[in-house]
Formats: C-alpha cells, sequence, structure tokens
C-alpha cells in the first residue's frame, strides 16, 4: 500500500474533486478512506470512524453487506452489462422496474433508469418538456423550484438547485428556472410560527404561477425534505397545499426523494408519508446504497402512457438499466425488506435518533434543531446569539471538523451539521454519534 503522503501528493497534484476548496484540501491533506462494515469506516491512518452521513446520504443498509457484493459478482460473471437502447435489456432490469412499480406510491408504474440523481431529475426535466409537446401545450417549459432545494449538478439541475452557492460560480439559473421561497422558517427568523411561514410560502408560489402564467409553467419539482440545503423538513399543512396549488394550475408534481426514498424518513417514500401522488418520483442514493451508481425516475400511468404512444424516446444513458447496477438494487430492497429496516427506523432507530438530537435544543451553541426519520441537523450559533451569524462563521463547518477529530463523520453545511446514518445504526452507536458532536458543540466557541 502507498504511504499516505505518497497518495495525498498524487491526489494534489492529479484529482480535481467534486464540492471541495482544493486549496485548504491540500494544505490539510486529503483525508483517505480505506476500508468499512456496518457503520464504521477505516481511514489509511488505520483511525475508525462512525460514518453519520451514510456516505453521502446514501449508504442505507451500512457498508460490506455480503448480500449486495454476492449479486454484484453473480452479475457480473453471468453478463456484466448490455444496454437497455433499441429494443433490448436485460433481466435485471426488468426485475427491477417491477419491483420498484409495486414499492412506489400512487401512479407511478414505470421506471426510467439513469446513473445518479442529478440524471434522474434532469430525466425527468426532459420527459416533463416531450409530455407536454406531445399533449400539444408545448409552452410549458418553466419550472418552478424553491429556494434551498438541491437537484443535482448538471445545467438543468444546478438551474432547479435554489442554493447561491451552486448557481453563482456558474451564472445560473438557466432561463425559465423559477425559485420561489423555501419553507425554512429558521432562515426567514419565523421560527416560532413554522406554519405561518409555511402558508406564506404558498402564498408566494401561487402569486409567482399566475404571474408567470400557469399555461407557461410545466412541472414544481420538490424535495419532501430539503436535504442538502440544510435539512429542511416540511412546516405542517405545507406539502400538502403545494401539491394541491400544482393540481389546481394543471402543472406537474414531482418528487425528488433521492435522499427521503428507502427507509430515510421511516418509510419507503416521503410521499407515502404525505400522500403527495406524484406524477413523476426522482431515485437514486438509497436505491443501491451507493453499491453501485445508479438513479431512476418513476412516471405516472397517464404520462407514460402519452409518451409510449408518442413514437421514438430519444432519450437515455448508455448505463440506463446497467444489469449489475439493478442487481445490485434488489438485493438492496431485499435487505431492507428482510431486515425490516423501514419498520425500525419508523419504531426504533429513528424516534431514538430524533430524542438524542433534540436533547441539544438547550445547548447555548444551538439556535435550532430539526429532522424527521433518520435525518437530522443543528443549526448553530456564536456566542453572542443567532443575531450576529455573518455568512465567514461557517460554525457547521467547524464543528464537523472537531466532530472528526472525535471519531465521528457528519456534515457541516453553512452554519449547521447535518446527520443521516446508514439505517442499521444501533442506539449504542447513535450515543457515540451524539456524544462526539456534544463534545465538538463544547469547543465550538473556543
Ligand atoms: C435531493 C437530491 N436530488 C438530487 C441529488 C443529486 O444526486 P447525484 O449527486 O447522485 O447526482 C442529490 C444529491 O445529494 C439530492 O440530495
Amino acid at each position: 500500500m502507498s504511504t499516505l503522503s505518497a497518495l495525498q501528493k498524487l491526489d494534489a497534484e492529479h484529482h480535481l474533486h467534486p464540492f471541495t476548496n482544493h486549496a485548504d484540501m491540500h494544505r490539510a491533506g486529503t483525508h483517505i478512506l480505506t476500508e468499512a462494515q456496518g457503520v464504521w469506516l477505516h481511514d489509511h491512518t488505520g483511525r475508525r470512524l462512525l460514518d453519520g452521513l451514510a456516505g453521502l446520504w446514501a449508504v442505507n443498509v451500512g457498508y460490506g453487506r455480503r448480500e449486495l457484493i454476492s449479486a454484484v459478482t453473480k452479475q457480473m460473471e453471468r453478463l456484466c452489462y448490455y444496454p437497455s437502447f433499441f429494443n433490448s435489456t436485460t433481466e435485471p432490469a426488468i426485475q427491477l422496474a417491477a419491483k420498484l412499480s409495486g414499492l412506489a406510491p400512487g401512479r407511478l408504474h414505470h421506471a426510467m433508469f439513469c446513473n445518479s440523481g442529478s440524471e434522474a431529475n434532469e430525466t425527468a426535466l426532459k420527459l416533463i418538456r416531450a409530455y407536454w409537446k406531445l399533449r400539444g401545450q408545448p409552452g410549458r417549459v418553466k419550472i418552478i423550484t424553491r429556494e434551498f432545494a438541491y437537484h443535482g449538478v448538471t445545467l438543468a439541475t444546478t438551474s432547479m438547485t435554489g442554493l447561491p452557492s451552486c448557481n453563482l460560480p456558474f451564472d445560473l439559473p438557466l432561463p425559465g428556472f423559477i425559485h420561489v421561497p423555501g419553507p425554512h422558517a429558521y432562515a426567514a427568523n419565523r421560527e416560532n410560527d413554522r406554519e405561518g411561514h409555511g402558508r406564506w410560502c404558498i402564498e408566494e408560489t401561487e402569486r409567482v404561477i399566475q404571474s408567470e402564467g400557469p399555461e407557461t409553467i410545466g412541472a414544481i419539482f420538490a424535495e419532501p425534505v430539503q436535504g442538502a440545503g440544510g435539512v429542511i423538513p416540511p412546516p405542517p399543512g405545507y406539502l400538502t397545499a403545494l401539491r394541491a396549488l400544482a393540481r389546481k394550475y394543471g402543472i406537474l408534481f414531482v418528487a425528488d426523494e433521492v435522499i427521503t426514498g428507502f427507509g430515510r424518513l421511516g418509510a419507503w417514500f416521503a410521499s407515502d408519508l404525505w400522500k403527495l401522488d406524484p406524477d413523476l418520483m426522482c431515485l437514486a442514493k438509497g436505491l443501491t446504497s451507493g453499491y453501485l451508481p445508479l438513479g431512476a425516475t418513476m412516471v405516472a400511468d397517464d404520462i407514460a402512457d402519452v409518451l409510449i404512444h408518442g413514437g421514438y424516446l430519444a432519450h437515455g444513458f448508455t448505463y440506463s438499466g446497467h444489469p449489475t447496477s439493478c442487481a445490485v438494487a434488489l438485493a438492496n430492497i431485499g435487505v431492507i425488506e428482510n431486515d425490516k429496516l423501514i419498520e425500525r427506523v419508523r419504531d426504533d432507530v429513528g424516534p431514538y435518533f430524533q430524542a438524542k438530537l433534540r436533547s441539544f435544543a438547550g445547548h447555548p451553541a444551538v439556535g435550532e434543531v430539526r429532522g424527521e426519520g433518520l435525518i437530522g441537523a443543528l443549526d448553530l450559533i456564536p456566542r453572542a446569539g443567532k443575531a450576529a451569524l455573518k455568512p465567514d462563521m461557517l460554525l457547521g463547518i467547524k464543528a464537523a471538523n472537531l466532530a472528526r477529530a472525535g471519531g465521528v463523520i457528519v456534515r457541516g453545511i453553512r452554519d449547521l451539521v447535518a446527520a443521516a446514518p446508514p439505517l442499521t445504526i444501533t442506539h449504542e452507536e447513535i450515543d457515540f454519534l451524539f456524544a462526539a458532536v456534544g463534545t465538538a458543540l463544547d469547543r465550538l466557541w473556543d
């Protein structure tokens, strides 16, 4: 094995990382992970760390599961790859589409596969454009998303993302991508009236729909719980009202369940919890627990029907429905079912995790606690209080670095720390996670 410093040197010389300040990373030295089992990672120095973020909100069944590994090797030995273009496909792609059709909420009985969450949203965008054109309404090209949304990194999905840090460096959004207020009461200083803030967001969204012209809007995309934007659960009544608004104006409603799918909230999908009956639903991450790249865009029967009868559908990737990725997704879903991980999050580790998270509500460095199921965030404040926060304080980044030094990986986002561990995490491991977070917060103001 190469030495740590040799690898760090090669990394600095040749590897451009996603979402990274390279100068900072090169100064500190890249953190190189080597192996993992369950919720535990090992790094190149031999240190053991608890992965409180499931990789990147993805490794729902935990690391090192034999069922998934053997599904990969078996499929690779049989048929490592074949595309689904031009009237062909493979058995795992068919079986996975059928399986997802059985699990997905409402009318979502069709799956189009891709490789990532960004591509699942990008695919949804293109299917929606094709659908409206086929329906004789080609003017419905505008897309509504919310501030604090994260939908991916392609040109179009960055345009949907409602985070200036993602938009500004690339001069995005593109024209036609409209951002309405996101239901983030704490950021709007309305944390004592979350419901009222949610109602205001809906009123603003309706005002925007009317001023843009409903006949020009193709779809509203929404993460049921906004993730990378800061773990923002919806205020009471908000999602139901947003769904109703889309219906009122004949606008398609897309649930981006890239994080919330496959058990993170104690249900197969957040759309089940809030009865969203989406027209399309985007999946990735927990679909394979990150063992291999795979995304899926689930499409409602009425929309699929139009596309199926609409002639040649000129969309798809070389690896759409990759048989090995589909085989590992089937094995992953099998583990979620056999180990009853959905029920485990709903009835056991989810409530335990939320109770531990909420015990930080009285901590002097904590401005707000947010969470749902097995995802949570602590928004942090400086000694002088919330009003003294400044954009360059980045308290979340500082806290996440302190937690990592204490053996736990959580994500720092602006002034908050976010956690979303594998669904297999135990009570003892949750205790370990929050003990390290607590130590980090106690040292935040040093
Ligand atoms: C809700 C949501 N949508 C889309 C994406 C993009 O997924 P990917 O990074 O696989 O392209 C993410 C990634 O974090 C996400 O959280």
